[in-house]
């Protein structure tokens, strides 16, 4: 089939190297001059694991190509995949729909033939019906189904997530439109779960889907937070609790909140879109001004630590929101930073994969460091922020030696606790009294 992808980010570059991977003829559209450069020239513009040798396979096979044109990109497609950003309103909170409507007006006018258009992007209930409503107004002989088709994947693992998801949620109001869906995704036939449901449950699936493991993320920080006054250790009662397949064990590590680009701009528009229905979702509301708050209770752990000697350098492992991606969007680890650059100007960082995405953010009001052992060098303190595998297993010994003051605080509960105490270091971490 042919394809057209509209946005080259996260979701939709991915995608489309995964939908050419079956056979298709994909064209990924982007407005963003530089991404297509990039692409055109055989650069990966963001990181994830197993991406690069696909997408050098499918361009070699000539099913995956890049453009700036809608035209190029949308005449002759079966299928236009909608995957623009859907932002906070940096006041209402609620999702920001003018890149998706800009997307829709510009491809109606390339629409030949019968075409779906399918939501990738995560859009608010009723958002299928404006998307429409958009396209008939530009091109009103145009044939075509405006589908909601909810992206599940996680950074760091989309490529995975694209060949073996959890399931398919299919938001037709079109019978047509499911029979093409059907024909595009038959190599997932019998492997895994289709739903075929109505255009606005697919809607709500996404964002109720989202809202919920945020609060599941809460709901492990706050026993964490209980275990440290009780005597427990948080990493046992997560590991009893998880191996409950009512509960599952996802999502069940406690740390420093959630973030990333999707969680906290979801729960919003969430909220949000319950008020406009006169609804209040007191779990989410109170999900999202909690998560807020430990951040900064988290960088206040880390202060404590060294208000003996706040001149000390912090050396901070982790930038990315989550281990396995370089995605600084509304990362913790970011959140927590900004705090701490209040209290010093003393500060090394180091993150396998967000270096440079990080430097955008904190531009130079912190030391890039080569690797973990620059970042420790006469350190005062050393703070774990984010979940890489590699800080699982830091060399103490050297570390030690490097440092000037010994205490570590592992927000990510990555150290074994009498390991890392055995080796001299003062340590503390989540939802345990270490
Ligand atoms: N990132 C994730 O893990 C994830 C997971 C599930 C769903 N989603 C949802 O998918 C959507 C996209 O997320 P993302 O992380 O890929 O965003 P992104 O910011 O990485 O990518 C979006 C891309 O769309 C491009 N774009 C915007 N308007 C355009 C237009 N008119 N024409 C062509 N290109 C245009 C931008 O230049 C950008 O490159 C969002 O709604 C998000 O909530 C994201």
């Amino acid at each position: 089939m042919k394809i057209a992808i509209i946005g080259t980010g996260y979701v939709g570059l991915p995608t489309g190297v995964g939908l050419a991977e079956l056979g298709n003829e994909v064209c990924c559209v982007d407005k963003i001059k530089e991404k297509i450069s990039a692409l055109n020239a055989g650069e990966l513009t963001l990181y994830e694991d197993g991406l690069e040798e696909l997408f050098k396979k499918n361009v070699k096979a000539g099913r995956l190509s890049f453009t700036t044109s809608m035209a190029k990109a949308v005449i002759g497609a079966d299928v236009v995949l909608l995957a623009v950003g859907t932002p906070p309103h940096p006041e209402t909170k609620e999702a920001d729909l003018q890149y998706i409507y800009a997307a829709a007006k510009e491809l109606a006018q390339y629409l030949d033939g019968y075409t779906v258009i399918a939501t990738k992007s995560t859009v608010p209930v009723g958002t299928g019906d404006e998307i429409e409503e958009i396209v008939r107004k530009v091109s009103p002989q145009a044939d075509f189904d405006v589908i909601s088709l909810p992206e599940f994947l996680r950074e760091g693992f989309a490529i995975h997530d694209f060949f073996h998801p959890d399931r398919i949620v299919v938001g037709a109001n079109s019978s047509k439109a499911c029979e093409v869906m059907k024909q595009l995704y038959a190599p997932f036939e019998g492997k895994t779960e289709f739903l075929w449901v109505k255009r606005r449950s697919s809607e709500a699936i996404k964002y109720a889907s989202n809202a919920f493991l945020a609060m599941k993320i809460h709901y492990i920080n706050e026993m964490a937070n209980f275990c440290e006054k009780a005597g427990a250790d948080i990493n046992e009662v997560a590991k009893g609790m998880g191996t409950d397949s009512r509960i599952g064990n996802k999502f069940l590590n406690a740390g420093p909140g959630y973030g990333g680009s999707c969680f906290p701009k979801d729960t919003n528009a969430m909220a949000q879109m319950a008020r406009k229905y006169g609804v209040r979702l007191n779990l989410i509301e109170t999900t999202i001004a909690k998560n807020d708050e430990r951040k900064a209770e988290m960088a206040e752990r880390v202060i404590a630590k060294i208000k003996n000697n706040p001149q000390g350098k912090i050396a901070v492992l982790g930038l990315a929101f989550k281990g396995g991606t370089d995605d600084c969007r509304e990362s913790p680890a970011m959140d927590i930073l900004k705090e701490l650059l209040k209290h010093s100007n003393n500060i090394a960082v180091y993150d396998p994969k967000a270096m440079q995405n990080a430097e955008k953010l904190l531009g130079n009001q912190v030391m890039y460091a080569k690797d973990v052992y620059e970042a420790c060098d006469e350190a005062e303190i050393l703070v774990i922020l984010t979940e890489w595998e590699e800080f699982r297993n830091l060399d103490l010994h050297r570390i030690r030696g490097l440092m000037k003051a010994h205490k570590i605080v592992d927000l990510r509960n990555m150290l074994n606790a009498d390991a890392v105490k055995k080796s001299g270091f003062d340590y503390s971490c989540i939802g345990m009294n270490s």
